[in-house]
């Protein structure tokens, strides 16, 4: 329910359950513990990001009590593996030239009876098993996702498959590859200033059903996939949400889009038409179209800026953090952005070979494949940045645990 000041809070008898005595819900939906307040800041701009000016010291900042931590972690994808070989039998490429440009060897697409939201749900199913929360006691779940199965959003209907109850709220972020960074910081958000205790952040992606398989430019990179986390609300002190920073840029957003596509009028109306425009267009969505170059471009000079932002706010360096978890777009990406942070390799999170861009998905998969391998442990710190279409770009300084 929303309240005076337009933010959600749980209903009365879910409040009494799932807040700790120790936190106060104010009339605002702000909550403050004694003594313990801390200031949090965004930015975004792409003006300021060149500038090297933060327009987050134009926003007002928020005082805030409450810490989130990252207590589980899930991912799922499709069983159908497309090799780059593959590929070579569809379109005027081969395995040596996608592996060298891109670093990218298998993808995996959605096929058959499989859907994006059944991989969102069973991603979701085990990031809640381990972190031991049930599904009953989420306040919140966000479903980033540039592919909704639904125009009108996703994450009700996994709302539905979890079997929650409902005083969950479900809502869609469309951020393309970025969702998932801004998903986390939105968590934060909800916690920090409205009370809420559980939240599930899932970021999923289908955009297999997007790209034009006859074009070798674009058709390369994607893949399907679904990874999932769950933040819960935890003492300033534990807080797993470091800092974060991030931008969006409408200018450039020609480079990369699947935009909004118009049928011919005579198409819905025949031969006789109309002088006035109604019935509206039947529309559809295009397939994904790229200026790989200047997506290139922006993500090796926007990422570092927005991490190297992030690390200051968090009072760190890069030497300080553990590991450097990038969407997962293209190993040169990767590499340029950790030689430009000076991340040894052995720091840098990468499983792109195997899946190709999973979008929202990428940083999710990861994780998940990185925490349950052992490799990233509780206590350890992560740089993590999204980046993509929008354009839309975004770093979180994590701890996971
Ligand atoms: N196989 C073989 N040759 C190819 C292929 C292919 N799959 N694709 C392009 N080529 C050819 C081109 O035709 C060109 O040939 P020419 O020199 O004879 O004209 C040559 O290879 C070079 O093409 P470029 O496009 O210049 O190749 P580039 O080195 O830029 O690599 C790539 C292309 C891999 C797409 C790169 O630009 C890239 O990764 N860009 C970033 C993409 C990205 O990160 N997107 C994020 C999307 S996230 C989201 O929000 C959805």
């Amino acid at each position: 329910m929303a309240n005076a000041s337009g933010f959600f809070t749980p209903s009365i008898p879910s409040l009494r359950r799932k807040i700790q005595p120790s936190i106060g819900v104010s009339r605002s939906g702000f909550s403050f513990s004694e003594g313990i307040c801390r200031r949090v800041v965004c930015s975004s701009g792409i003006q300021g990001a060149e500038k090297n000016v933060s327009p987050s010291e134009s926003r007002l900042p928020k005082l805030v009590s409450k810490g989130c931590k990252l207590i589980g972690c899930g991912s799922a994808v499709p069983t159908l593996s497309v090799s780059n070989d593959d590929l070579a039998k569809m379109v005027d490429t081969s395995d040596e030239w996608i592996s060298v440009r891109t670093g990218i060897r298998n993808r995996r697409v959605i096929s058959g009876k499989e859907s994006l939201k059944y991989l969102a749900t069973e991603a979701a199913r085990k990031a809640l098993e381990m972190a031991d929360v049930d599904p009953n006691d989420l306040d919140l779940i966000l479903m980033c996702t540039s592919t909704p199965e639904d125009l009108f959003g996703a994450a009700p209907q996994i709302q539905r498959e979890l079997g929650c109850t409902a005083s969950t709220l479900a809502y869609d972020i469309t951020a393309a590859c970025s969702g998932f960074v801004l998903g986390l910081i939105s968590a934060a958000c909800h916690i920090r200033g409205a009370g809420f205790q559980n939240i599930l952040v899932i970021g999923a992606d289908g955009l297999s059903r997007f790209v034009d398989w006859n074009d070798r430019g674009t058709c390369i990179l994607f893949g399907d996939a679904a990874g999932a986390v769950v933040v819960q609300a935890c003492d300033a002190e534990e807080d797993g949400l470091l800092s974060f920073d991030v931008h969006s840029d409408g200018e450039g957003g020609r480079h990369l889009g699947a935009s909004i596509k118009d049928s011919n009028m005579d198409d819905v109306l025949g031969s006789n038409g109309s002088a006035l425009e109604f019935p509206p267009k039947r529309s559809s969505y295009s397939c994904i179209h790229m200026n790989g170059k200047e997506v290139f471009r922006f993500a090796v000079r926007c990422v570092p800026q927005s991490i190297e932002s992030a690390l200051e706010k968090a009072g760190l360096t890069a030497s300080n953090v553990d590991w450097l978890l990038l969407h997962q777009a293209n190993q040169r990406i990767i590499d340029a952005v950790a030689t430009r942070l000076e991340f040894p390799q052995e720091q840098v999170i990468s499983n792109l070979a195997n899946y190709g861009n999973t979008s929202a998905a990428s940083i999710p998969l990861a994780l998940d494949e990185a925490v349950r391998s052992g490799k990233v442990k509780p206590g350890h710190t992560i740089a993590a940045a999204g980046f993509g279409a929008g354009l839309t770009w975004g770093s979180a300084i994590i701890r996971w645990g």
